[in-house]
């Protein structure tokens, strides 16, 4: 019996050397990884709950953080221990723009400079036909996923969150892209309230004039009309989904919300629909803020701020903060 145990645990050690070590092995080898699971528990700060960690490329699937219809995303650990996020695309079938839109994000990411409201992109490649892309891992949760469970951080973080969201995207926008589908799921706050921008898979460079573009992308409760009805569009749909994206976080409702989604789609296209100020649902919005969101809001683009730049700078003043340029 001793001997069989022996040879089995001989067995298990040679099976995670190869799985671990091999730069070569690019499987989906389980085996459990006891010192790697540690460190990432450690960093987490609570126990992973899976028992099998899976190989992939040169990293150590833990857990999944969450699953979407085109992504898993991992909580991982590289080759140095190090925590990160490993975001992997489902198995595609034939004639999804999936890749397509994978590869983009990825594209866009590997262009940009670091910004501290930025999710960082470490690293990509494939794995047996399998895209993935490894980011810098968040611990903590969307803006959806915390609003969902009422969770105080967005509303004690609330300035600190929007102004963040608005760092990133002029970030973004100085760096010549455009996000197209800003909404409470692609921003993650960290546990101490910091946000980041995250999935760049839809972004565009910002054209010279308003642009027609083949994919139209995008979440329709939080796209600009122009950008619904497939019309030009450019900048200035990010400036109406930031608008929709911080009135709900200060209000926990949508500017444009009907008794369904037909009628909340009929109101975001209809030109002489005026949404409520966010004071209405929450008296303690001060009423610079309301006049900013309600002006990116505006039906027609050229009513909306032109650029990032002037609605930051004007949202730093409602706000109280401070521009600090280096
Ligand atoms: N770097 C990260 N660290 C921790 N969690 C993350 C990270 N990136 C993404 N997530 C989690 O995975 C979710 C989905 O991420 P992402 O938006 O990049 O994928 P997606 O393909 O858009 O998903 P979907 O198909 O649902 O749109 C996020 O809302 C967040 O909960
Ligand atoms: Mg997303």
């Amino acid at each position: 019996m001793i001997t069989y145990l022996l040879s089995w645990l001989r067995w298990l050690r040679w099976l995670r050397e190869v799985t671990l070590h091999s730069p070569t092995n690019t499987g989906d080898v389980c085996f459990f990884e006891r010192n790697t699971r540690r460190t990432a528990q450690s960093i987490i700060g609570k126990k992973i709950k899976n028992r099998v960690s899976k190989k992939f490329d040169k990293y150590v699937l833990h857990e999944t953080l969450n699953e979407g219809g085109m992504t898993q995303i991992w909580l991982a650990t590289d080759p140095y221990d190090q925590v990160v996020a490993l975001r992997r695309m489902h198995a595609v079938t034939g004639g999804s723009g999936a890749p397509k839109l994978f590869k983009n994000g990825i594209k866009v990411m590997r262009k940009l400079t670091r910004h501290p409201n930025i999710v960082g992109l470490r690293d990509y490649g494939k794995v047996r036909g399998t895209p993935f892309m490894v980011l810098d891992y968040i611990n903590g949760a969307n803006l959806k996923q915390l609003a969902m469970r009422h969770d105080t951080v967005i509303d004690e973080n609330v300035s600190d969150v929007i102004i963040g969201i608005a760092d990133a995207l002029e970030h973004l926008h100085d760096q010549g892209w455009m996000h197209l589908d800003l909404k409470p799921e692609n921003v993650m706050v960290d546990l101490r309230g910091h946000p980041y921008l995250i999935d760049f898979d839809t972004a565009q460079a910002i054209p010279r004039r308003p642009k027609k573009f083949a994919r139209n992308s995008g979440t329709p409760a939080y796209m600009a009309p122009e950008q619904l009805r497939g019309e030009a569009h450019d900048q200035r749909a990010d400036i109406f989904t930031f608008g929709v994206t911080a009135f709900e976080l200060l209000t926990h409702r949508k500017p444009f919300e009907g008794r369904s989604p037909t009628e909340t789609r009929h109101r975001q296209l209809d030109e002489h629909y005026r949404p409520n100020p966010p004071s209405k649902f929450n008296p303690g919005v001060p009423a610079l803020l309301n006049r900013i969101i309600l002006q990116c809001l505006s039906h027609n683009p050229d009513q909306r701020y032109p650029n990032m730049t002037i609605l930051n700078a004007a949202l730093h003043r409602a706000l109280g903060v401070q521009m600090i340029h280096a």
